[in-house]
């Protein structure tokens, strides 16, 4: 990022900043430089990221404000930044005060890796890759369903939900972290067996699993999903086509097989 920044700019003055501070591409941060997200990738990203007026959006690595602010300004929505750089943190102050933002948007001057962003709802990056990767573990067990958004960079191996592409190039993508459901299932509402138990083994929002009735296994599932705390799978059965699809909270599961109202499933996961 380092080189293609400065490949870009020759490390020149821009219009970024105000009267107290100028900004150049390649200030320095820790573990990486500012550059800033240019507006329209940073529209399509909370946009994506479906951001409400509830939610609170903490961008890791705030630089000059411009996610923060954007956020607070298009979605109402109260954000926060992460930034090492105290220059740059202070300046974030006054773009947020001169957009009359003080109230819904705040900075705080500190390291990602040691901040606490676990109220967030939405997390924007715009870091690198060694970087997401060094956050992956932080935020799969972020709240379930929280979104994560990264202007270009990927997350390691965190298969994206979705890929953005701006008006101007710039590429996103967006994740949602799932609810954890590794594990035994006990699930009660299936006809056919008195005691039918599912045993998830979850790759972040995918999953495999094995199905029993009664003890026996029934069918295998290798194509389980999560979307946040939407559980989804669907198996064979004395052919027999099902799907079970429902809500995920803490270690209960509640939904419906076949999508039928009249077919409600309940679940628990072993302790
Ligand atoms: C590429 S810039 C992105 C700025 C802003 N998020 C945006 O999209 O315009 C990365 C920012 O992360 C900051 N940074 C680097 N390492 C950091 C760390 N460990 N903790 C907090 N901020 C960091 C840098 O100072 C820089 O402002």
């Amino acid at each position: 990022m380092l080189v293609a920044a400065l490949a870009l700019t020759g490390c020149a003055a821009t219009n970024y900043g105000d009267e107290q501070l100028k900004l150049r591409m390649a200030t320095v941060g820790k573990d990486i430089m500012w550059v800033p997200s240019k507006v329209d990738i940073v529209h399509k990203m909370l946009d994506a990221a479906q951001v409400r007026s509830d939610d609170i959006v903490y961008d890791l690595g705030s630089g000059d404000g411009i996610i923060a602010i954007e956020a607070a300004k298009r979605h109402g929505v109260r954000a926060v930044g992460i930034e090492y750089n105290g220059d740059l943190v202070a300046l974030a102050r006054r773009n947020a005060q001169r957009a009359g933002l003080q109230e819904r948007v705040s900075f705080k001057q500190g390291d990602v890796f040691v901040e606490d962003f676990s109220e967030a709802t939405v997390v924007t990056l715009y870091m690198g890759e060694s970087i997401n990767a060094r956050l992956m573990p932080k935020l799969l067990k972020m709240r379930p369903g929280t979104r994560v958004v990264s202007n270009t960079f990927r997350i390691e191996s965190w298969v994206p939900d979705q890929e953005l592409q701006s008006a101007s190039g710039d590429v996103a993508f967006l994740w949602t972290v799932p609810a954890p459901v590794e594990g035994r299932w006990d699930l009660s509402g299936i006809a056919g067996a008195r005691v039918v138990t599912l045993d998830i083994s979850q790759k972040k929002q995918f999953f495999n699993a094995s199905i029993d009735f009664d003890g026996k296994r029934v069918a295998r599932i290798d194509d389980g999903q999560l979307a946040g705390t939407q559980m989804s799978l669907e198996f064979t059965h004395a052919n027999k086509r099902y799907s079970l699809r429902g809500q995920v909270q803490g270690s209960r599961f509640s939904g419906r097989l076949n999508d039928d109202p009249g077919q409600p499933v309940s679940g628990v996961l072993r302790p």
